[in-house]
This record gives structure tokens, C-alpha cells and sequence, in this order.
């Protein structure tokens, strides 16, 4: 796993006044809303006996903790423990870590990492959002995969006519071969558009996502460091956050716009439609061994088709390499082809 970025790790609607437990980088974070709509993030253990401050309360924006109700104010100060006499003075290690946070795109973002604030990579831009004709969506899928696998799997072109001949690569499923296509190197991320041969797919919205007196349709891919990934079909738009939870856990949030059928009662066609594609890629994605995407470039093989995948591992690899892998102790998974590594290169 990565440091130094901004983690999507939440969808802001999830996320009220009431203390909410939000899985991350191998670690417990516990975030909720102050009275001024701010989003507020601690490490989810007390530092008195470690309790989880998720199952406390918030009271006038400190959170108070449910073991022995010590309580925290907004910046993580100690401000009352009720056991002790009054006038006796709180330790000043009672301190919770405040995490920097933003909302941006219907995700809260925390950030990771230990740079000035001045050099942190920014937000990915995602002008679509804004456009108030889409009808969008939440989705929410758990995997049992590290996140490396998963967004190269969301920016690969070339499994849909075999993991998803059934459902969404039914058209391709008889002539598979793809274009050569071009990578569009973006800041922190990439992208790559490709036309594909319009062709009738399986299922019920062929007809609607048609498009009429064409021959080719574009798709456009991205990744964008550390976490997100998106698709633009011309009428289905997704952003996806697949949050790392830990070297074996994924849970992917997606937002998806429509530009047809937006009403909310079709939501729940879409919901199903996207669930039978994700089990489609479940099946492999957790299949995949080793379960971290490798660290050298030379592990496994690359065709023309792997182009996108291939830059995400690079920029990956960059990041990796100029030191931004998380802290040993988080985690014990080789990455590297069953290699021995040196404790700083054992993590990503
Ligand atoms: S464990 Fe939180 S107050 Fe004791
Ligand atoms: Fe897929």
C-alpha cells in the first residue's frame, strides 16, 4: 500500500454525526460529521485502553470515548476524563492524531502519508459529477483481493469477452481482438480511449445504450493514483474507489451516472446488473496468485492489450521506488514473486 495520497475510503453520505468505523491501510479510522458539516477523523482506538471510540458518542463535536467516557475534542485533545478528582491534570499523551480529510465527488478523502502539505498529489478531476442531467448511483462490493488487482482489472480492455461473455462482453466475445490504443499520461494517473466495433450485447439495456447509425463506440479508461479508477461508455459513467483494507480485503465504492433510464425506480436494475458483473470478475480477480500485483515489471507477462494496466504498475513502481510504500510493521506479504525483500520494499 501506498502513503502520501489522498484515500477515497467513504462514500460522504455514509458519514453523519453519529461516530462511523471506516476500514483503511490496515487500520481502524473512525470519522464522523461536527456541527459545522466538517468531517472529522481519528484513529478508531482510544490511547487510555484502546477501546474502539466508534461505539461512543459524539457530544457538542468531541467524541467521547465508551469505555471509561474520556473525551476529545476536535483537534484530538483529552478534555475530561470523569474518573479523576477534579484539578487533577490530563496526561498529555491523552491525545488522539487528527487526519486530514476532504469531501469531493460524493467520497471523503483522508490522507495518508507524511509530506508538507504543500507537495501532496491532488484530487483527481471529475467534471461529470457536476452534471445535474446524469442519474447516479452508489454501489458497494467487497472482495476478497488486495486493491492492486482490482484496478488493474477495472482498466483492463481485454477480459470482458471472456470473464464477461454473458453480461457486458457479450459482443466481444466472438471477436476479441482489440486495437492498438494510446496511453494518455494525466499527473498521477492515465487514461486510454478505444473504439470498439458496435455490436449487440446479452441483456436488457442493448437497446438503450445503442447508439444509432454508428459503427464504432468509445470507451475511455483511467486510473488515478493512489485508489480510483473510471470509465466513461458515453451513456454510463463510473468512478470507482477500491479502498484498500488490508493485504487480502477490498471494498470498492462506485459511483455510476446514467444518461437513460434515470428515473430512481430503474436504480435497482442497474444494482443488478452491476452485482452480476462484479461476481463475473470476483470468480478471477480473487483467483489471481500472488494476491499483490508484482512490484517488478519483468514478473509477469504484458501483451499490446495490457498498456493501461502496464502504466498503472509503472507509476506504481515510481511511487514505490522513491519511498512512499506504508511502514513495514503494517504488513508481513511479500510482494515480490516469492522473493526475500528488504523490510522497506516488503510493503504496498
Ligand atoms: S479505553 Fe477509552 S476511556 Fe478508557
Ligand atoms: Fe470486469
Amino acid at each position: 500500500m501506498l502513503k502520501n495520497f489522498w484515500y477515497a475510503c467513504e462514500f460522504s453520505s455514509a458519514i453523519t454525526s453519529k461516530p462511523q468505523r471506516v476500514p483503511l491501510l490496515n487500520q481502524q479510522f473512525v470519522l464522523y460529521r461536527n456541527s459545522q458539516g466538517k468531517v472529522m477523523a481519528f484513529l478508531d482506538q482510544c490511547p487510555h485502553r484502546g477501546a474502539a471510540l466508534s461505539l461512543g458518542k459524539v457530544e457538542n463535536d468531541c467524541i467521547r470515548c465508551p469505555y471509561h467516557g474520556w473525551k476529545f475534542q476536535t483537534d484530538g485533545t483529552c478534555i475530561e476524563i470523569p474518573a479523576n478528582q477534579p484539578g487533577v491534570p490530563i496526561p498529555k499523551k491523552a491525545h488522539l492524531d487528527a487526519y486530514p480529510v476532504q469531501e469531493k465527488y460524493g467520497f471523503v478523502w483522508l490522507f495518508w502519508g507524511d509530506i508538507p502539505e504543500n507537495e501532496r498529489p491532488p484530487l483527481p478531476s471529475f467534471p461529470e459529477v457536476k452534471n445535474p442531467a446524469l442519474r447516479s448511483l452508489q454501489l458497494e462490493f467487497k472482495w476478497n483481493a488486495h486493491y492492486t488487482r482490482l484496478i488493474e482489472n477495472s482498466i483492463d480492455p481485454a477480459h470482458s469477452a471472456f470473464v464477461h461473455a454473458n453480461s457486458i462482453g457479450s459482443g466481444m466475445a466472438k471477436e476479441p481482438q482489440l486495437p492498438n490504443y494510446e496511453i494518455y499520461m494525466e499527473g498521477w494517473g492515465a487514461s486510454a480511449s478505444l473504439y470498439y466495433k458496435q455490436q449487440e450485447t446479452k441483456g436488457f439495456f442493448w437497446k438503450f445504450v445503442r447508439q444509432k447509425n454508428r459503427l464504432q463506440i468509445k470507451t475511455t479508461r483511467g486510473f488515478y493514483m493512489p485508489n480510483i479508477i473510471y470509465s466513461d461508455s458515453e451513456n454510463i459513467i463510473l468512478f470507482v474507489a477500491h479502498v484498500p483494507i488490508d493485504d487480502k480485503t477490498t471494498i470498492s465504492k462506485f459511483i455510476q451516472f446514467r444518461s437513460f433510464f434515470t428515473q430512481p425506480w430503474a436504480d435497482q436494475i442497474f444494482r443488478k446488473f452491476n452485482s452480476k458483473v462484479n461476481q463475473e470478475d470476483k470468480l478471477i480477480v480473487e483467483s489471481q496468485s500472488p494476491k499483490i500485483a508484482p512490484y517488478d515489471l519483468t514478473t509477469e507477462i504484458h501483451a499490446s492489450s495490457d498498456a493501461l494496466p502496464l502504466a498503472y504498475r509503472k507509476l506504481r513502481k515510481k511511487c514505490l521506488d522513491i519511498g512512499w510504500a506504508e511502514e513495514p510493521h503494517i504488513s508481513k506479504l511479500n510482494y515480490m514473486n516469492g522473493h526475500t525483500l528488504s523490510v522497506e520494499r516488503q510493503i504496498i
